[in-house]
C-alpha cells in the first residue's frame, strides 16, 4: 500500500536547478560546514573501528562532501529518495564511491531507518532534509533514529528550525522570498521561482512547518538527551541530540 507521508519534493526544476539554491540561501553552504565539524568534533566509534555515519537526505552531496571531509575514519550510507538529487550526488561524489568511504542509497528516510538494526550507529546527520517531512512523518523518523543509534550515538541536523515567534518568522520568511526574487528574476529565472515560491508554501504548511521549541521537545519526549541548539542564524540552526547511555 502506498504510504501518503512520502513526499518527493525535489523531482522536477528545482532538483534539475538545486545548484541556484546555493546563491539564493548562502546560509545552506555554512551549515553543512558546521554539520562536518560537528562530525568532526563529536563522533566516537571503538577504538580503531570506523565511525558508522548515516545521513538522510544527501540531495546532490554538498552535506555529504563536509561529511566526507571531517575525518579519515568515516564510513558514510548516504540516503536520498529522489533519483534527480542522487544522479548528480553520484557525479559530485565519484572520487569517494569509488574508494568506498560514501554509500548512497535510493530509499525514503523512514523505510530505510526501519530496516536498521537497534544500536548500529555512531552517528546519524542531516541538513535541510526533516523540515520538509510531514510532522507524523518527522515524529517516526525521530524515534528510528534514536533506535538505531548506538548508546552515547549523536544526531546531529542542521535545518530550518522555524522561530517560535510568529511575528519574527514570518519576517524572516519574507526576507528569504525577497531574495528568491531577486536572485532569480535578475537570472530571468521565473519558472525556477515559481517552484521554490510553492515549496515554500509546503515548509510553511501547518502540518509540515518545523518549529524549534515543539521539536526540540518531542526530540526529549522520544528519549534524546540533552538536546541542543549550537548555532542559529535567522531561521537556520544546528541541533544535536544524543541517545543517552543507559535508558
Ligand atoms: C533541501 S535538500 C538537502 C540536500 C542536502 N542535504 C544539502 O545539504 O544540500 C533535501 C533532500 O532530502 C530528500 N528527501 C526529502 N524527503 C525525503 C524522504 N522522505 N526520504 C529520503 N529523502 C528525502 C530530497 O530528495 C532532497 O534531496
Amino acid at each position: 500500500m502506498r504510504n501518503t507521508e512520502i513526499e518527493r519534493l525535489f523531482s522536477g526544476l528545482i532538483g534539475e536547478e538545486y545548484e541556484l539554491l546555493r546563491v539564493m540561501h548562502p546560509e545552506a553552504a555554512e551549515m553543512s560546514k558546521r554539520v562536518g565539524e560537528f562530525v568532526s568534533n563529536n563522533g566516537t566509534s571503538g577504538a580503531g573501528l570506523p565511525l558508522k555515519v548515516l545521513e538522510i537526505g544527501c540531495g546532490t552531496g554538498i552535506t555529504t562532501l563536509a561529511l566526507l571531509n571531517s575525518r579519515e575514519d568515516i564510513h558514510l550510507t548516504s540516503v536520498d529518495n529522489e533519483p534527480t538529487m542522487l544522479n548528480q550526488a553520484r557525479q559530485n561524489l565519484s572520487r569517494w564511491i569509488e574508494k568506498g568511504q560514501v554509500i548512497l542509497v535510493e530509499n525514503d528516510a523512514l523505510s530505510a531507518l526501519c530496516d536498521l538494526p537497534d544500536d548500529s550507529l555512531d552517528m546519524v546527520a542531516s541538513a535541510y532534509t526533516l523540515h520538509n517531512f510531514l510532522n507524523s512523518y518527522r515524529e517516526k523518523a525521530l524515534a528510528e533514529i534514536l533506535r538505531a543509534l548506538k548508546p552515547g550515538g549523536i544526531f546531529v541536523n542542521g535545518d530550518r528550525y522555524g522561530l517560535d515567534d510568529f511575528e519574527a518568522h514570518t519576517q524572516q520568511v519574507q526576507t528569504e522570498v525577497k531574495r528568491y526574487f531577486e536572485v532569480l528574476m535578475e537570472r530571468n529565472r521565473t519558472d525556477v521561482l515559481e517552484q521554490w515560491i510553492l515549496h515554500l508554501f509546503s515548509d510553511e504548511s501547518p502540518h509540515h512547518v518545523m518549529r524549534t521549541q515543539p521539536t526540540l521537545q518531542t526530540m526529549e519526549a522520544i528519549g534524546f538527551y540533552p538536546v541542543e541548539e549550537h548555532y542559529r542564524q535567522g531561521i537556520n540552526a544546528l541541533v544535536s541530540g544524543r541517545k543517552p547511555k543507559t535508558s
